[in-house]
């Protein structure tokens, strides 16, 4: 089986083809990073044209790339939310013109299952599994119990920890994108424990007995310490320590709430291997990936990154995702309709925040 997967639902615009034996025969990611860095985030208006410039180039690339023609495909698979509803339309309008043009099944995919699919396809890993879900629109632990089964355990109730990351490094003057500046920012602080006396910051809901996240507080703190340095261009040491105090507290607080869902999903889950996933682009960042591994090893779970390419936004995860659906026999129709909002767990109860995006 051979799909091909398009996503376009933020500020990539990517196509892939993904075999049913979990081979990736290609995998392009078109980033829009440059269009953006002026602004200083992501303009949908911007992103919606420039997916339109790419897609038709990246798509027709991918399958060149896996050496096959559409009449091979057994499907095609784009994200139909949640994201940016202009760019979703632009990938989903493009699948459905192919699907329809081969006489194929379209597999209309859910971004964040796309996300929660990924361990499946990198490391075969078997249902039921614990998945913290970390990017810049979302910061949720879930359980994946089958395809299409998922609780929502845990969510942010305000900012996601990558829009932190990235606002936080904004108040630290490093540029867009924030997450990867801000790691390397911290990266050349010598010493962690200073950091943390000259820059304390706070845990946003450590040791509660829910497993929800909240990230504003912490973005305010750092905005006191950042007034409170001399005006104009801050010192790299000053910003170094900062950045460290900073994702030392994102770690803290990430590892709390994931202790408590994994005190409950082995409380919940007859496994023989209890396994956490981690996923998302906040993935990316070493400390917070060392930190889950500590924590995983400690509480006797098997702890699963995929690599770093396919966290992020990515369309073999799409194309993936497509296949799980397709092999259970189910497609959806050409008149399946964006969603700018698409929870993976309906029954979660939905929280108030400003941020929230699922
Ligand atoms: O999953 P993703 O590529 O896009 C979505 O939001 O769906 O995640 C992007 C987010 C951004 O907020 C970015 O700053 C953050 O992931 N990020 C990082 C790192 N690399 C990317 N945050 C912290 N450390 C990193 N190394
Ligand atoms: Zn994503």
């Amino acid at each position: 089986m051979l799909v091909l997967g398009i996503e376009t639902s933020c500020d990539e615009t990517a196509a892939a083809v993904v075999s049913g034996e979990r081979r990736i025969l290609s995998n392009l990611v078109l980033s829009q990073l440059d269009e953006h860095r002026v602004f200083g985030g992501v303009v949908p208006e911007i992103a919606a044209r420039a997916h339109m410039d790419h897609l038709d180039t990246l798509i027709r690339a991918a399958m060149a790339d896996a050496g096959i023609g559409f009449r091979d495909l057994s499907g095609i698979a784009a994200t139909c939310g949640p994201g940016l509803i202009g760019g979703v339309m632009v990938g989903m309008m493009a699948g459905k013109a192919i699907a329809a043009a081969h006489d194929l099944p379209f597999i209309a995919v859910n971004h964040l299952e796309a996300h929660a699919l990924t361990p499946r396809l990198t490391d075969n890993v078997a249902f039921p599994y614990l998945l913290l879900l970390v990017s810049g629109g979302h910061t949720q632990i879930l359980v994946a119990e089958d395809v299409g089964v998922y609780r929502r355990w845990g969510t942010t109730i305000d900012d996601a920890a990558g829009e932190c990351f990235d606002k936080a490094a904004k108040l630290m003057g490093l540029p867009y994108p924030g997450g990867p500046n801000l790691e390397r920012a911290a990266t050349s602080c010598t010493s962690a424990a200073q950091a943390q006396d000259r820059f304390p910051l706070p845990r946003p809901m450590l040791g509660r007995p829910d497993c929800d996240f909240s990230f504003s507080g912490l973005k305010t703190a750092v905005r006191n310490h950042a007034d409170k340095l001399p005006a104009g261009a801050l010192d790299p040491r000053d910003v170094a320590m900062l950045a460290s105090s900073f994702e030392a507290a994102i770690c803290d607080v990430v590892t709390d709430r994931c202790a408590r869902a994994m005190q409950r999903f082995g409380a919940a889950y007859r496994t023989e291997t209890p396994t956490i996933v981690v996923s998302g682009g906040v993935a990316a960042n070493t400390a917070l990936r060392g930190a889950l591994q500590n924590l995983a090893t400690e509480q006797g779970f098997a702890f699963v990154a995929p690599p770093l390419k396919l966290c992020s936004d990515n369309a073999a995860m799409i194309a993936w995702a497509g296949i799980e659906h397709l092999r259970r026999g189910k497609s959806d129709g050409l008149d399946f309709a964006a969603r700018p909002r698409w929870p993976l767990d309906p029954e979660a109860e939905p929280k108030r925040g400003a941020g929230v995006k699922a």
